[in-house]
């Protein structure tokens, strides 16, 4: 279990000793006031602002209409939710296309909406984008792996780096991304093995969701552990409210478990 509980508000500083002490990271989404006081009050480090709210609280099909304003207005819920959790806000889709707008909407999340670190998926331009951000003192965290922001272009919602020209450069990427300034990785849907190599050569944390247990913590959206999405769940989430008699135990049993290392199981997890 945590041995960090006496932290007031969780920093990018603890969340790299959790790395050095070894001790597992927890994170979920949220996307208002009353979901980010039950995660906050569960012990959770971090709580992700997504434009996953695309799909799970508007209905959308993908994540690619979300927009700025709209991560703002949750994230403004989410912080006043939350005491003790950092929290991080996702830039949208097409919100960080060149310097200035990534700039000037990576300090409207801060300035408006009171994130305290911001997520953004990697693609070809995103380097000078990290280091810009990190220039001006603006947290970063980079998505790598699938990166649902180009879901037409990847064609369907699948494993990444499979192959060894794939794996190979998704370890150069974070190794390059990690240099420009990211403070934070996050990999979704990675091959264990790979997302493994990646955590020990990176100095700072790397987050899975779909990626295995060898990485320095967990991610999932709220909504499937709760069991709340209509469409199919994915194979790298587990539902934790079948026996659990309240969203506050889902909730914490997710927090201990990530803790414990008991989750991800293979079960969770890909080859
Ligand atoms: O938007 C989101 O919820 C995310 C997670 C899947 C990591 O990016």
């Amino acid at each position: 279990m945590s041995t960090q509980t006496d932290i007031k508000k969780v920093t990018l500083l603890d969340l790299k000793k959790f790395k050095s002490a070894g001790e597992k990271i927890a994170s979920l989404t949220a996307y208002d006031a009353g979901f980010a006081t039950v995660l906050d009050n569960a012990g959770m480090d971090f709580i992700l602002v997504g434009d996953s709210l695309g799909m799970v609280v508007q209905g959308r099909e993908t994540t690619i209409p979300v927009t700025t304003d709209e991560i703002i207005y949750h994230t403004k819920m989410v912080v006043r939710g939350t005491q003790r959790a950092m929290v991080m806000a996702d830039m949208p889709f097409m919100s960080y296309s060149s310097a200035d707008d990534c700039l000037n909407n990576a300090a409207r999340l801060m300035k408006e909406g009171g994130a305290e670190i911001v997520k953004l998926e990697w693609g070809a331009l995103e380097i000078p984008m990290v280091s810009r951000l990190t220039e001006c003192g603006i947290p970063v965290c980079a998505h790598l792996g699938l990166t649902p922001q180009a879901i037409h272009k990847f064609g369907a919602y699948r494993v990444q780096g499979r192959e060894d020209d794939t794996a190979k450069k998704m370890i150069d990427d974070a190794q390059a991304l990690e240099q420009a300034g990211a403070d934070v990785l996050l990999l979704e849907c990675v091959p264990m093995q790979l997302a493994a190599e990646i955590t020990r050569n990176a100095a700072v944390p790397v987050i899975g969701i779909g990626a295995g247990p060898d990485v320095d913590g967990q991610i999932l959206v709220l909504y499937d552990i709760l069991d709340i999405w209509p469409g199919k769940r994915t194979r790298f989430s587990k539902n934790y409210m079948a026996n659990a008699g309240s969203i506050q135990n889902a909730v914490e049993s997710y927090v201990a478990e990530v803790k414990e290392a008991r989750f991800p199981t293979a079960e969770y997890s890909f080859e």
